[in-house]
């Protein structure tokens, strides 16, 4: 395991104790993407996984479709941030400590360390986050606005994060799991998710969960499929991405961006079509893969909730859903689950 302190370069408002990040990330990332990408083109059928996305370009792009108009997932839950965040940090007795699993720019997380701050003096934030450069960067913003804040960031993967919070004491804690990304776990996943998240909490501690609901399928296919072709951009850079960093020839004229509500299952799925029958080669990978007209790879699901399955989810890994907020059209759920 690497530490860091902030270097005495930076601005001097920013004291060497106030920020410390423990960097996890062990593994060369492009190893990894290599190994999923053959394992994902050699199976049937194809798929990558929706970490992939979210390399430079991959992020911003994300950053981009939060301010789309079809959308709205992001903006519903900053109006519900706004409007109860003191309402949501009162449910946590006594001092706290903010945990943040998957901070990224941690724009949302603003309001609930401002809400923290009017409760109590100072305040510990600790976010996990796999990218090391998005937690400094993020930390040193917080930390030039809000003199009272402490950050101790882990950059690691979410369940080596958790490992490392649970041999920690702590004061009380609200956890943050926030922008609906529960949605990109398999129900499976999301189980041990937040098992593993419950083992760092005590009985009392809260998590405030963020939850896309289920709605018409027209309203989430668009939420998905952008009149600008930001989402296709998103999921399309996969591609590109490939074609940059293993060598990879696609072209992506030959390949189209889909996304459909699959009703049954509660999920938006995503996938990128193969527009004619082709030839791909990854120099990289030493592979040539062929596609066939119309074939797909899947590329992520995005599951919905509603609040009965979000109250199960909740009951099978040692939480109790004790309150739920909701924006004033209902599309999105803010849930504090209380650790019993
Ligand atoms: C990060 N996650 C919650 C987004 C979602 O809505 O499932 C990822 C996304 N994929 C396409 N648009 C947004």
């Amino acid at each position: 395991m690497s530490t860091k302190r902030v270097s005495t370069t930076e601005p001097k408002h920013i004291s060497e104790e106030k920020l410390f990040i423990h960097n996890l990330v062990k593994r060369d990332p492009r190893a990894g993407l290599a190994e999923d990408v053959r394992r994902g083109l050699t199976t049937q059928p194809k798929r990558f996984l929706p970490k992939y996305f979210y390399d430079e370009l991959g992020s911003q792009l994300f950053e981009a479709i939060c301010l789309l108009p079809e959308y709205y997932l992001t903006r519903a839950e900053n109006e519900i941030l706004q409007r109860y965040a003191d309402e949501i940090v009162a449910t946590v007795a006594g001092p706290t400590t903010l945990i943040e699993m998957g901070s990224g720019s941690a724009s949302k997380t603003r309001l609930l360390i401002e809400a923290l701050l009017r409760k109590q003096d100072e305040l510990l934030f600790m976010p996990i986050d796999i990218s090391a450069t998005a937690l400094e960067s993020s930390s040193r913003i917080l930390l030039q606005s809000y003199p009272r804040l402490n950050i101790e960031a882990y950059a690691a993967d979410y369940f080596a994060g958790l490992a490392e919070l649970a041999k920690e004491q702590r004061t009380h804690t609200l956890a943050l799991f926030l922008g609906s990304n529960i949605s990109n776990f398999d129900p499976e996943e999301a189980l041990k998710f937040l098992r593993a998240l419950r083992q760092v909490l005590h009985e009392g501690d809260a998590l405030l969960l963020g939850a896309d609901l289920k709605k018409e399928k027209s309203v989430l296919e668009a939420a998905y499929n952008d009149a600008l072709g930001v989402t296709a951009a998103f999921n399309l850079n996969v591609l590109a991405r490939i074609n940059r960093e293993l060598g990879g020839n696609f072209d992506l004229r030959a390949f189209s961006h889909c996304a459909v509500y699959n009703q049954d299952a509660g999920r938006v799925e995503i996938y990128i079509d193969s527009n004619r029958e082709q030839t791909v080669t990854i120099d990289k990978l030493d592979l040539q893969v062929q596609f066939s007209e119309g074939e797909q790879i899947h590329t992520e699901n995005s599951y919905k909730y509603d609040l009965e399955n979000i109250g199960k989810l909740a009951a099978a890994t040692g939480f109790t859903r004790a309150q739920t907020w909701q924006d004033q059209k209902q599309q999105f759920s803010s849930n504090l689950l209380l650790a019993v």
